[in-house]
């Protein structure tokens, strides 16, 4: 069996920018551009470099998170003892996030807007926020 390391699957994303003399137009399609089809998305801003979000993993969903403005941060950790930092900072690049990673944004510019696709409509329960009990399920501990 090949043994699958998580962080192999979050990686950056570059998609197409069609710009002329009226500006940027940036294009994002589902299963196209990126691994899913978008069923939920959501923006946050108004966040600034004094702030840690996420500290979360999902179980079912995967993410590509998007900075169409401003500036972030994303680390994500396997929860076996690997780890990838990854800078947001150009609005024609993303990260894909896979299920079951711990991540973690942060740095964020003031005019920072981090656009998050997801592949799920939102569900609390597939959340785990604690990272003692995130370690216990991806290591076979626990459910
Ligand atoms: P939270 O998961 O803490 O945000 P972040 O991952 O950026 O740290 O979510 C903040 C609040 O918003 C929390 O009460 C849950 C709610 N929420 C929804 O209702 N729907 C959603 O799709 C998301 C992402 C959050």
């Amino acid at each position: 069996m090949i043994a699958v390391n998580v962080l192999n699957l979050a990686q950056m994303l570059e998609f197409s920018q069609k710009g002329d003399e009226r500006g940027h137009l940036v294009i994002v399609e589902g299963m196209q551009d990126i691994p899913f089809e978008i069923k939920r998305i959501f923006y946050i801003y108004g966040s600034d470099n004094s702030v840690v979000r996420g500290q979360h993993a999902n179980r079912n969903s995967e993410f590509v998170l998007i900075n169409v403005a401003g500036s972030s941060k994303v680390k994500v950790k396997d929860g076996k003892g690997n780890e990838a930092e990854y800078l947001l900072n150009r609005a024609h690049t993303g990260v894909y996030l896979p299920k079951m990673v711990w991540k973690d944004m942060y740095d964020f510019s003031e005019d920072s807007v981090l656009l998050c696709l997801a592949s799920t409509h939102y569900d609390e329960n597939e959340y785990i926020r604690d990272y003692d009990e995130f370690l216990k399920v991806v290591n076979g501990e626990c459910e």
